[in-house]
């Protein structure tokens, strides 16, 4: 077991721009901690230099209260398990799990002991005799995940192990993951872009943008407070929505609807002026009273719940636009286009037994603690008490 201190670390490739910039980040032992981000904003570099395979530019990584940074990947007491699973194809399920413990030179009694220990806990017994070529893909991973489990290392790092498989056996793997993550108990960090899998596997999870943190939060905290628009944008799906709205005294206009602000929120410093408004789908409802008149546009019916798009005549913002280095990029044809015509998509997630159809108005609520409100140009959080 072992807790990892990440210090101030930044990666710097040849070609100059921080792939990593002043990251730090506390994972305690035996905690399960997910990075999460969009594709390239330095989740793997960060993973890697975890695990000695990447040099570190400035900063300090700790595993416990030792200094690893030029410490070389085999004395730092980690298993990695990455999105390829690479295993020996002429060799046996029981053999590939044993081969790491024979190159380490240990002692076939405590060998046989551990391949059996993994084999039991991963499911692989009645798979022993088979190679790679004979096995499925969840199957592979989980010999893959065996080899790693059979080192009984301090630290699990894990980059994407899931990408590879279709849908519904990734769903199934993320249900083994969380509850190896349960029995085993080892200090893990656990990369992915996928944001249910951060937020189902992840005692905390740790969202990355171009290189650095956004906030380090609990799934529920992450959720529901999230600290800026990248992070609210990021988390949830369908996607938060987010537009242009005006705070006038205690109320806050968003085209045609008004809406009052909870008791925990003080906008007075932005009183008269535009901030942006952020409301998840799933926190509209069908309502006689709601502060929404809406003209439903699209329905899409998925069984257990109903899709509704409906536009709202105000300035749409993109949450991947404010804050961060993205932001230079202003001349996006479509953004534009919608901010013209002023007109936003919102779109609302309600119960499958909702009666709403195409072309008929209809009334929506959402409970003022469930806004979210943001600064239009930095992209924090504000307001909150
Ligand atoms: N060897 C390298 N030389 C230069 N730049 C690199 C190198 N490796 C990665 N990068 C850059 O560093 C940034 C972070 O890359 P990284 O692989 O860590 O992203 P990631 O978050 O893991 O993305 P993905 O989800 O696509 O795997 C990217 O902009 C990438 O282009
Ligand atoms: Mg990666």
């Amino acid at each position: 077991m072992a807790r990892i201190s990440i210090e101030g670390v930044t990666k710097r490739y040849s070609d100059g721009s921080a792939a990593v910039d002043n990251v730090s980040i506390e994972v305690a032992d035996g905690e399960f901690l997910v990075l999460v981000g969009p594709s390239g904003c330095g989740k793997s570099t960060l993973l890697r230099m975890i695990a000695g395979l990447e040099d570190i530019t400035s900063g300090a990584i700790r595993v416990d209260d030792r200094i690893v940074n030029d410490l070389p990947p085999k004395d730092r007491d980690i298993a990695m398990i990455f999105q390829t699973y690479a295993l020996f194809p002429h060799m046996t399920v029981e053999k590939n799990l044993r081969y790491g413990l024979k190159v380490r030179g240990t002692p076939k009694a405590e060998a046989d002991a551990r391949v059996q220990k993994a084999a039991k806990t991963l499911g692989l017994l009645p798979l022993m005799n088979r190679r790679p070529g004979q096995l499925s893909g969840g199957q592979r991973q989980r010999v893959a995940i065996g080899r790693a489990l059979v080192r009984e290392p301090s630290v699990f790092l894990m980059d994407e192990p899931l990408a590879n498989l279709d849908t519904k056996l990734r769903v199934h793997m993320r249900t083994e993951f969380a509850r190896l993550r349960e029995q085993l108990r080892t200090t893990t960090v656990y990369v992915t872009h996928d944001q249910v899998e951060a937020m189902t596997l992840g005692h905390r999870v740790c969202v990355l943008r171009d290189g650095v943190v956004q906030q380090i939060d609990t799934p529920d905290q992450l959720f529901a407070r999230p600290k800026n628009m990248f992070v609210a944008g990021f988390i949830g799906s369908p996607e938060m929505n987010f537009a242009k709205a005006k705070v006038v005294g205690r109320t806050v206009t968003l085209g045609s609807h008004a809406v009052g602000l909870p008791d925990d929120v003080d906008l007075a410093r932005h009183d008269g002026r535009e901030i942006v408004l952020g409301i998840r789908p799933s926190d509209f409802y069908e309502r006689a009273d709601g502060q929404f008149m809406v003209d439903v546009e699209l329905v899409e019916r998925l069984g257990s719940e109903n899709i509704v798009v409906f536009p709202v005549a105000a300035e749409s913002v993109r949450a991947d636009r404010i804050g961060g280095r993205a932001s230079a990029v202003v001349d996006d044809e479509e953004a534009l286009q919608a901010g013209q015509a002023g007109r936003t998509p919102f779109t609302a997630r309600l119960d499958g037994t909702a009666k709403a159809r195409a072309g008929v108005p209809l009334r929506l609520g959402v409970a003022p603690e469930a806004l979210h409100f943001f600064d239009p140009q930095t992209g924090l959080s504000i307001g909150r008490r």
